[in-house]
């Protein structure tokens, strides 16, 4: 019987362990082969562990929508190795496209351009665009070249919980729902893709990332941002949840004039036995071993971030407290982050 990639969901999920920078191609292979029956596969990207399925097969894509419980209003990025293969699936591809791809691609950089009627409407979520990013990771586009196929990937977490980075986070929140993980280790880059829409006449960033918009804006000229909140318009970027990146744990944010009321707050929530964690610049003295010392450069600090937040909810956390990053762009993708995941 074909099953088309199914998974029964009795766990038996294949854990491929792969050269980050050799792919082998066996490997890669056994993981292609799975794409291309419409099954679903994790694998790295130089920003988090995607779950990739065939772009071109709707009944593949609505898996990965069941898989991470993702609501359908949510459009999911196409995975491709090239600007060839990009174009292939965009109406028009604007002049600014190849200004972008040749600074950026492969790299963090998602465009969303109009989409060719190519592309099925769940990929899209019924928008008239598509999103296209070239990822950096060797192995990632190994599985693109191998598979011969657009493949989609959100990140490879249940819908609104943290992304993951290593494949044991992926492992352990999807595991008995998806058919195979490639491993290449921790990514490197940490927090995802700069959504870019380039459909419009200006263009807008609908998702601050990896990239800030001070690296774009010299392309790109000022940068505009989707306007959050307004009931009656068409979501800019319906994956722009409010609560959104978070971890089990309540998240509490606190700047420099609030550091005494977070100490105070820690105290008062572990005499209730809570299990408070902490990540911050500067020890604050409440947490044990449980408060995390983070990087005060931005990418640094991107790369640490989701794999400290699951460490944290993996020693049972019920609080954690996070002193706020910097203003500027450069922090732009980390705040952004950090302010949807202590959203209530
Ligand atoms: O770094 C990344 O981008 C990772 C890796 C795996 O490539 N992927 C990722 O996918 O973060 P996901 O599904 O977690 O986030 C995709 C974002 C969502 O905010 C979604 O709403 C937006 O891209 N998006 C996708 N297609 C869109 C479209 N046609 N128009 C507007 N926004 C779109
Ligand atoms: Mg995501």
């Amino acid at each position: 019987m074909d099953r088309r990639g199914e998974h029964d969901g009795r766990g038996r999920m294949e854990r491929v362990e792969v050269d980050r920078e050799a792919p082998q191609p066996d490997r890669v292979e056994r993981a292609a082969a799975v794409i291309r029956r419409g099954g679903l596969v994790a694998f790295p990207t130089e920003t988090v562990y995607g779950l990739g399925a065939n772009a071109l097969d709707p009944a593949a894509v609505a898996r990965i929508f069941e898989a991470k419980g993702r609501p359908r209003y949510n459009p999911l990025i196409v995975h491709v190795d090239g600007v060839a293969a990009a174009r292939r699936l965009a109406l028009s591809w604007p002049p600014l496209a190849d200004v972008l791809a040749e600074a950026f691609w492969p790299g963090p950089l998602t465009m969303v351009l109009p989409r060719r009627p190519e592309v099925p409407e769940i990929v899209s979520a019924g928008l008239p665009t598509v999103a296209l990013r070239v990822p950096a990771h060797p192995v990632a586009l190994a599985l693109l070249r191998a598979a011969a196929l657009p493949i989609v990937a959100p990140s490879a977490n249940p819908s609104t919980a943290l992304s993951p980075t290593r494949a044991e986070h992926v492992v352990r929140a999807l595991g008995d729902r998806i058919d195979l993980v490639l491993d290449a280790g921790p990514t490197g880059v940490g927090i995802e893709s700069t959504v870019l829409d380039l459909s419009g006449e200006r263009p807008v960033l609908l998702r601050p990332g990896a990239l800030s918009a001070a690296d774009l804006e010299p392309l790109t000229g000022a940068l505009e941002r989707p306007v959050e909140g307004d009931e009656a318009a068409p979501r800019p970027s319906p994956g722009m949840l409010e609560r959104h990146y978070a971890p089990r744990a309540s998240l509490s944010l606190f700047g420099p004039e609030g550091r005494t009321a977070a100490v105070a707050r820690a105290r008062s929530a572990a005499g209730e036995g809570a299990v408070v964690g902490a990540l911050v610049f500067e020890p604050l003295g409440v947490a044990g071993d449980r408060e995390v010392l983070m990087p005060r450069d931005p990418a640094g600090y991107a790369r640490k971030l989701y794999a400290a937040l699951h460490g944290l909810d993996d020693r049972g956390c019920d609080l954690v407290l996070v002193e706020r990053v910097p203003d500027g762009t450069a922090w732009e993708g980390v705040r952004d982050r950090l302010q949807r995941a202590a959203q209530p």
